[in-house]
């Protein structure tokens, strides 16, 4: 096997809904009536500068449906910055970047995780909450880093480089989380890194990220080659054309993009850290170099501030999670995640050791 090796689309683990645990539930009238406009009149106030009038009829009533289950099944709802804006404000409980989301997951007092999110988001909710039922609303909703690589992969690396440690970033398999020294995500990456106290790390799968972590130390790293299929296609020239049309702009790109992008970015960090940089700065326009949701979510938020310009690009894998998929979810409580627990143990303590370093 070598570093070149990349396999896409590998079949992510699942599982049907747990047996006889709990019971199905009747659907409910998904109608558009006086009452439903009333229970959701509140939430449309969130997302009235990005979800048209003419549409809101055909969300709401899954909206109220999802609130009303969750108090059901005591389930919380963790949704991803990418989550779509009647997602991400309107059922989500708790909203954040991959670690925000690991770290609420674990502390989360539900006794169901519904994940707004890929595959991979979901399995990390598992191996740090593995009491709790978790469940994934597509468990087709994938990740071209993820499907990079796998655990035969990295012990092939392991032989090809012994003894230097190796770092996942979170958007990996638990597969793969089991065979690694410690994980790290797109926030702490070179705080992690750097936490080895040594030469050379291996790190898997991004090589771009790789590449701008890289750039930010001396140990030297040796990267997979995976790619973000959403982030890899943006380019320095398409950023340098929004610039030279308005110099004033400010353009904010998130890590998985390759190095060029980050060069002629202002800033550039995790979802998270490209929502607060919006939020403090105020910017006139921006261009957030990342997924296409983001933009609606933080205009939602900003209400009128900030001017969003494009390019973005959909993630397919993100969007695979809608309202009704997470209304069926909550109905029938499948598909639950879960993890062979030989596996579990070994990958929850790699993302363990990410988390104890604060
Ligand atoms: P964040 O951890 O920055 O939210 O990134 C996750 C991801 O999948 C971005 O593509
Ligand atoms: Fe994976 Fe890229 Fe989609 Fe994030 S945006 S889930 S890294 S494919």
């Amino acid at each position: 096997m070598t570093l070149e090796s990349l396999v896409l689309d590998r079949p992510a683990s699942k599982a049907a809904a747990p047996a006889g645990r709990y019971p199905v539930l009747p659907r409910p009238d998904l109608t558009w009536t006086p009452e439903v406009e009333r229970a959701t009149a509140h939430l449309y106030e969130k997302v009235k500068t990005v979800i048209p009038p003419v549409e809101w009829p055909f969300h709401a009533p899954y909206v109220k449906a999802i609130n009303d289950l969750k108090k059901v099944r005591n389930a919380v709802i963790l949704a991803h910055n990418y989550q779509t804006p009647e997602i991400y404000n309107c059922v989500a409980d708790v909203v954040g970047d991959s670690l925000q989301l690991a770290r609420l997951a674990a502390s989360s007092k539900a006794d169901v995780i519904v994940q707004g999110g890929v595959h991979f988001m979901a399995e990390t909710s598992k191996l740090l909450s593995p009491e709790k039922t978790v469940l994934i609303p597509d468990s087709n909703a994938g990740c071209s880093l993820a499907a990079s690589i796998t655990g035969a992969d990295v012990r092939a690396l392991r032989a090809a480089y012994p003894g230097v440690p190796v770092v996942a970033y979170v958007n990996t398999s638990a597969e793969v989380k089991a065979e690694v020294d410690i994980c790290c995500t797109s926030s702490n990456a070179l705080k992690v890194v750097e936490s080895l106290g040594v030469d050379r790390v291996l790190f898997l799968p991004d090589r771009f990220l790789a590449q701008n972590v890289q750039a930010q130390t001396k140990v030297q790293i040796i990267a997979w080659t995976g790619a973000c299929e959403v982030h890899e296609r943006f380019t320095a020239e398409e950023l340098l054309r929004v610039r030279a049309d308005d110099p004033s702009i400010k353009i904010i790109a998130h890590p998985e993009c390759p190095r060029e992008v980050v060069e002629v970015s202002d800033f550039s960090g995790s979802t998270a850290a490209m929502i607060d940089y919006v939020k403090l700065n105020k910017p006139a326009r921006v261009v957030l170099v990342t997924e296409c949701s983001m933009a609606d979510n933080v205009a939602a938020e900003t209400q009128g501030v900030t001017e969003f310009v494009r390019p973005c690009n959909l993630c397919p894998h993100m969007k695979r999670i809608t309202l009704p998929k997470i209304l069926d979810s909550l109905l029938t409580m499948g598909e639950e995640v879960l993890i062979d627990p030989a596996i579990a143990e070994r990958a929850r303590a790699s993302v363990q050791r990410m988390i104890d370093l604060g």
